[in-house]
């Protein structure tokens, strides 16, 4: 079973590039999430390799549009951007380093940091972009 789906209701941002970064986040996530169950050294790696480039392409996504209509929120968001992308980055490093362990606790700890962030932080640029024509 998945441990993330996306659905409008709870994701949506009215932006479609965002909804669509999002749901291919959610998939890679998906991945993690068996290959770790199914604790699978190689199979783990590469999907959390596929899994951080997905995440940090689409912060730079965000960021690049949240610039161009030059949004008020643009520094606080991308400071939670970069946080959690010092995080993926550490763990990735010590993962391949042998010195730590993908496990369903990691991937329950990206589910609800994108829990978190999408509904409060990304819903909130969705009304200056499409202002913008960003729909
Ligand atoms: Fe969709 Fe701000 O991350």
């Amino acid at each position: 079973m998945s441990l993330i789906t996306w659905t409008k209701e709870q994701f949506g941002t009215t932006v479609s590039k965002h909804d669509q970064e999002h749901q291919q986040l959610f998939d890679l996530l998906n991945n993690l999430h068996d290959a770790a169950g199914a604790g699978n050294r190689a199979t783990t790696g590469a999907a959390l390799d596929a899994l951080i480039t997905c995440v940090v392409n689409h912060f730079a996504s965000e960021e690049s549009n949240m610039k161009a209509i030059d949004y008020a929120g643009f520094a606080a968001h991308k400071e939670a951007h970069d946080k959690l992308v010092a995080t993926c980055a550490d763990l990735q490093k010590k993962f391949h380093a042998g010195q730590a362990e993908i496990t369903t606790d990691t991937t329950q700890f990206v589910k609800d940091w994108l829990c978190g962030h999408i509904p409060t932080v990304d819903f909130l640029y969705g009304p200056p972009m499409n202002t913008h024509g960003m729909g």
